[in-house]
Parts: structure tokens; C-alpha cells; sequence
């Protein structure tokens, strides 16, 4: 069913506290210089990402996600499924600002379809890799829905 079903962005916004905007060369460059050089795979997943993100770039914000999170969703249009993405940035804070973010998602979940997918801890112990979280909203149930490597180099959907 999931598969049959092709969902159209109507838009993206990316917040962070200092974006890297990769329409540019100069923004490719630095994203790049942030990969070890002889990591060739990595570099090349890199540059597919990049040219995604160039046909259709979001909008960059610059700012603290904890501040501006609850005034996007406030915002948001209420006649479509609103997607709440992060990895690994709600690690960087802390527990009164994770607090903020949970309660935002939690009041807009109350008015409209709202996810939050998350990289976190995984369920299963001793694996080295991230959680892929799925939060829904009506409800607000979370689900772990894959593991995956640090670096997106490997996805085991849980259950797929
Ligand atoms: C380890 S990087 C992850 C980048 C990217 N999400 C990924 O998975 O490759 C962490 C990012 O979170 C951003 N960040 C951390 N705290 C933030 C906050 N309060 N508001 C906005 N961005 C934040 C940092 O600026 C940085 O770009």
C-alpha cells in the first residue's frame, strides 16, 4: 500500500543553527571537506544527496530549531500531513529545550496530521547504529521503524 502511494511536497524548510546551502559550489565544497578523503563511498552517497536536494531545495532558515519549531507548526496548513524531520541534532539539546520541542509537536499533533521521524537510540542492544523513530499524530504513537548505520550507509527496515 505504502509503495502505491506517491506523496507530493508542497514544501520544505530546513532549519539550523548555521545552514549549509548545497545549490552552492562553495556550500557542496564545505559538506564535502567534512568527509575523510579516502571515504569513497561516502562522498559518493554525498554528491547523490546533493544533486536531490538541488531539483528541489528547501527554504534554509537560520536559527534554534527549539525556538522557531513551535511557531512553523502553528503556522502550518492544516490540510496535509505535516513531516518533522531530524538526525542526529536533538542530541545537541538539552533536556529543557528536548522538553520544548516534544510539547510542540505533542499541541500540534492535537490539531492537525502531524509525524515526527528521529534518529535515536535503537531498541535492540548492542547494535552500533541509530533508531529511525516514527511518531503519528492523531495518537502520538512512536514506533521503531528501521536501524540504520551512522552514516546512512545501510537501512534495515524493522519488520520489512
Ligand atoms: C551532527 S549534525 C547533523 C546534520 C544532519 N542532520 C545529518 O544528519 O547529517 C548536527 C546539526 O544540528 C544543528 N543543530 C544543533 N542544535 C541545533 C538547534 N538548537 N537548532 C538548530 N540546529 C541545531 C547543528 O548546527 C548541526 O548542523
Amino acid at each position: 500500500m505504502l509503495l502505491r502511494v506517491e506523496p507530493r511536497a508542497r514544501g520544505r524548510v530546513g532549519i539550523d543553527l548555521d545552514p549549509v546551502d548545497v545549490t552552492t559550489a562553495e556550500g557542496a565544497r564545505l559538506l564535502r571537506s567534512f568527509v575523510w578523503a579516502d571515504q569513497a563511498a561516502r562522498l559518493e552517497r554525498l554528491d547523490r544527496a546533493i544533486a536531490e536536494v538541488r531539483q528541489e531545495p528547501p527554504t534554509l532558515v537560520r536559527g534554534d530549531f527549539v525556538e522557531l519549531l513551535p511557531d512553523f507548526l502553528e503556522q502550518r496548513r492544516s490540510d496535509g500531513l505535516t513531516v518533522v524531520f531530524e538526525s542526529a541534532a536533538l542530541t545537541y539539546v538539552d533536556q529543557e529545550g528536548r522538553k520544548v520541542v516534544r510539547d510542540a509537536l505533542a499541541s500540534a499533533g492535537r490539531t492537525g496530521a502531524l509525524a515526527f521521524v528521529s534518529t535515536g537510540q535503537p531498541s535492540r542492544a548492542g547494535v552500533e547504529a541509530y533508531g529511525l523513530h516514527v511518531t503519528l499524530w492523531p495518537g502520538g504513537e512512536r514506533e521503531e521503524v528501521a536501524v540504520l548505520d551512522y552514516h546512512a550507509a545501510w537501512l534495515d527496515w524493522i519488520g520489512g
